[in-house]
Order: structure tokens, then sequence, then C-alpha cells
């Protein structure tokens, strides 16, 4: 928990650049991880996947149309997923104009033509530079990609991201790698295998209000129009057990900590059920659970959630959350 956090040198609180500096460009882009690292991120954020050829890559959803020019370029191919490209394919895809016409106000020229990323490109990026951002990496729908956490293990090893194992399966020498890396996942089974392929790596579990992870809201549907953050502080969460039994289950698992989701009192598309009410925040504390909320971009909601002690963010806006820690 937050004691090997702090054995490991884990920023604290950490600024976690979410798919990079993307609100400013085009998500998981090499634009975006660039200015992620000059801007002074402590860690690159990704989702990975793996392509039909079987290499990892940093794309979030779970299909193309998004955040490519997929429906030109393979207008058969719109709604397949990731996993159904080769890398040449997803190399073919223009992951940069979307956001040109998505945000004509942050619209550059040199966002047209970017590239899908592999992990390799990422790490690349990471290591380039003066600052030297660490890998904050989810296994992203790992149920479609069995042997993932292995596979990434592998390549994190490779590239010298891991130290060596020191004596016997799965001993890493944990004071050679100091939180540079960490593993986060919403899936209980791959947070089980993060764990068995890496036991001393750094490891949250991903919350989110449903599907069994965090207990289904009981209310009223929200209404339109109403504001997200206080339909949510509205809902009531199934049980407190529920919540403190997953707390319970991902220290088990050697979790460093948890990743929450967030009411923004801006809404919009990223505004979740708000996991980080007191209650929580301190049944997390008092286990020695780091809580590194998602997504958060505006100082209203950086300085509300905040003050509930969280341990740093996931963040669109690199800048705009130094800042508000006060850091250059
Ligand atoms: O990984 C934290 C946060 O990124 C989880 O949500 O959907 O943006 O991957 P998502
Ligand atoms: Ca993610």
């Amino acid at each position: 928990g937050i004691a090997l956090a702090e054995r490991l040198g884990l920023p604290r609180p950490a600024v976690i650049a979410h798919r990079g500096a993307s609100f400013d460009a085009p998500e998981s882009t090499r634009a975006a991880y660039l200015l992620a690292r000059e801007q002074g991120a402590d860690y690159l954020e990704l989702d990975l996947q793996r392509t039909a050829d079987g290499v990892l890559v940093a794309v979030h959803d779970d299909t193309l149309g998004r955040t490519s020019d997929v429906a030109e370029r393979f207008p058969d191919r719109v709604d397949a997923p990731v996993s159904a490209f080769t890398l040449e394919e997803l190399k073919s895809l223009d992951a940069g104009s979307w956001f040109n016409h998505a945000f004509a106000e942050r619209a550059r020229d040199a966002f047209a033509g970017l590239e899908i990323l592999t992990l390799d490109e990422v790490i690349d990026i990471a290591e380039g530079g003066v600052n030297r951002p660490g890998l904050y990496i989810e296994t992203k729908q790992p149920g479609q990609f069995p042997g993932i956490e292995r596979e990434l293990r592998e390549k994190l090893a490779s590239r010298g991201w891991l130290a060596p194992r020191a004596e016997g399966e799965g001993a890493v020498n944990v004071a050679a790698m100091p939180g540079r890396v960490v593993l986060q996942t919403f899936e209980k089974a791959s947070l089980e295998a993060l764990q068995r392929e890496m036991p001393e790596v750094p490891k949250i579990l991903l919350l989110w209000l449903g599907d069994g992870y965090i207990p289904a809201a009981d209310g009223p549907a929200m209404g339109e129009g109403e504001d997200p953050a206080r339909y949510y502080a509205a809902q009531r969460v199934r049980s407190p057990e529920d919540y403190l039994a997953w707390l319970d289950w991902a220290k088990a698992q050697g979790a460093i900590g948890v990743g929450p989701s967030v009411a923004l009192a801006a809404g919009g598309e990223q505004s979740y059920p708000d996991l980080v009410q007191p209650w929580m925040n301190r049944a997390a504390h008092q286990r020695g659970l780091l809580i590194h909320p998602y997504t958060v971009d505006d100082e209203v909601d950086f300085a509300r959630v905040q003050a509930g002690g969280v341990d740093g963010f996931f963040t669109n806006r690199t800048d705009a959350l130094l800042a508000f820690y006060g850091r250059p």
C-alpha cells in the first residue's frame, strides 16, 4: 500500500497524464505523450490492447471509429475491434485529424496524420527528453487478450523497465525499479494475472459503479439537464460493506491503491459516479491504499476532490494539475 509506494518513491501526489496531454492533443498519440512529458507529468497513462499480429498498442476504445479515419480506410471494419487489425493496418490510419474536427479551437495542422502508437513507442517517449515520466498502464478489456499480462511483463523486462528477477520465479529487485511503472485494471482476473506476473510492480484497482465492481445505484435515473454531481451524490451505495469488500480484495491482491471515478462539477462526458466520498477515502487510507481518482481536468474539481485527501489524479490537462499543485 502506501508504505510500498513510499519505498518505491512513487510521486505523491501523482500527476498521471490520461492518454497523454489529451485535452490539447489527440489522445494516445506522439503529440499527446510528448506534450505531457514536456509539461512534467509523473506518468504517461495508456490503455493496452493487442493487434491481430500480436503487437501491444496504446488504444482506449474497443473500436477505431471515434479516434481515426477507419471509416474511410476500412469501411467494412468500422465496428471491428482493435484486435482485428494488424499493426500495419493500424499504422495506416490517421489518428489525429478527428481531433481537429472535434475540437476546432485546439486544432493544429501537425495533428493530421498522427499514428497509433505501439507500447514500444510510448516507452521510447518516456525514455527520451529531459523529464523521465513513468508509465501507468491499463490492461483494457483484458478478457479479449488472454496472456496480455505475461506479454506486458516480457516487454517491460526486455526494455529494462523491470529489474532482473533476483532469485526464483516472481522475485523482482524492488530497489532497482523505483515506481516507474504502475499497472491498473478494472478487471479482477487481470489484477490477479498482473500480480502473478509482476508481484513487486505497484498495481491499482480501478473502481466503477456497476458490473459488480461497486454496488449499482438504486436510485432514480438522472433527469434531463440534472447536474451529474448532484445526481450521483444523491445515489446510495448498495452497502458500504460491498465497497469495503472491494478495498479488502484489492489489498489482498497486493494492490497499492484504487482508482475511483469522480463526479465532475463541470459535468460532461467523463462525469461518473462519485467514488471519492469521505467515508470511501477514509476506508481506503485506513487500509494503506493510495487513491488516484479519474479523470479530472478543472480547478474546481481538483480542489474539491483533493480536499478529500486523495493521492493524485488522472488528468487530460497535465498543465492544469501541475499548476494546481504549484509545481513548475
Ligand atoms: O485508467 C483510468 C481511467 O483511464 C479509466 O477510464 O475509460 O479512461 O480508461 P478510461
Ligand atoms: Ca485508462
